[in-house]
């Protein structure tokens, strides 16, 4: 298909099509890590700098081993290092860094909207790693594509995310994939980690761990956010833990054959038992693989080398 979008902001207003696209183009990309030599010329000459203002294992180090599959040319960026300790602003910052030719920016960033910023300042495609609260489009696509390897169409999938959902971009990333792949989506928590007018996002929503284990095939489980949170949502982990926490003994009351995922990291014994992360029912660590295949997929068809690119 014709793919001509230039930035991954998110994946809101992705059709099927594309993020159908983008998945098998990963897969072709999973193909190629199974090899002997896991590596493809496929970016050589393209340079990448990796923007990341927040903390990160996964996203930062999947990302790094995509670009070096691909045979791109990284450079990083901690903020710990950085000028911008000194003051400087992301605009300066990314203006700079562009001013030594480079092709595409990976950013990570606490504030909701800076890869959209980063749109406006630069001329590279800005891949967004993570923005506050909004998005979290490389995660929502791994997520499907652990799905797909599992059930294959998700069309009709009941898929619950449980947890601080408010504050969670995984949570909104995946809710605009899962819808566009036709999965009908529950979220479950308690009222305090709702989003503003949940109930308009067409998603089924449980007040009670037990109904959403009743009604889903899949379980993508998340922690509670503390450091987005103003104080107060709820009275502690503990509680939290025996009213909503996904226990084994609470699957296997359900009697149902549900997959577990968590987009890390986890908080093992609040939001999820620490065994059941590790069990049967979790694709975790199958997650994690596919990351990079998504992460190699995204760079390559947002790098403006398999067409003409428009802005998004
Ligand atoms: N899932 C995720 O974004 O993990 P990191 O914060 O470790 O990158």
């Amino acid at each position: 298909m014709e793919f001509n979008r230039k930035h991954l902001l998110g994946l809101e207003g992705f059709s099927r099509e594309e993020i159908i696209h983008i998945l098998d183009t990963a897969n072709s990309f999973k193909e190629v890590l199974s090899r002997p030599i896991p590596k493809v010329p496929t970016l050589r000459g393209k340079t990448i700098v990796n923007l990341f203002f927040e903390a990160s294992t996964r996203t930062r180090i999947s990302f790094e081993l995509a670009q070096k599959r691909l045979s791109a040319d990284t450079v990083n960026f901690a903020t710990s290092t950085s000028s911008v300790k000194k003051g400087e602003t992301l605009r300066d910052t990314a203006r700079n860094i562009e001013a030594m030719k480079i092709d595409m920016v990976v950013i990570r960033h606490g504030a909701a909207g800076a890869p959209l910023f980063l749109t406006q300042c630069v001329d590279a495609s800005i891949i967004n790693a993570g923005d506050g609260q909004h998005e979290h489009p490389t995660q929502g696509l791994l997520d499907l594509m652990t799905l797909r390897d599992k059930f294959g169409d998700l069309q009709g999938k009941k898929v619950v995310i449980v947890g601080d959902i408010a504050h969670s971009r995984v949570a909104r990333s995946n809710i605009y994939g899962l819808q566009a792949l036709g999965a009908q989506v529950g979220l479950c928590g308690p009222s305090t980690f709702m989003p503003y007018q949940a109930e308009h996002w067409g998603t089924e929503i449980f007040h009670s761990i037990e109904e959403a284990i009743e009604w889903s095939d899949v379980l993508n489980v998340l922690r509670i956010q503390l450091e987005r949170q103003e104080k107060g949502l709820f009275p502690s982990t503990r509680e939290y833990r025996r009213f909503f926490g996904v226990t084994r003994e609470r699957l296997e009351h359900a009697k149902r054959d549900i997959t577990i995922l968590h987009p890390g990291p986890i908080n093992r014994g609040v939001e999820i038992e620490s065994e059941l992360a590790d069990s049967e029912f979790s694709l975790i660590l199958d997650q994690v693989t596919n990351g990079v295949a998504v992460r190699m997929a995204a760079l390559y068809l947002f790098s403006g080398l398999n067409k003409e690119t428009t802005d998004a």
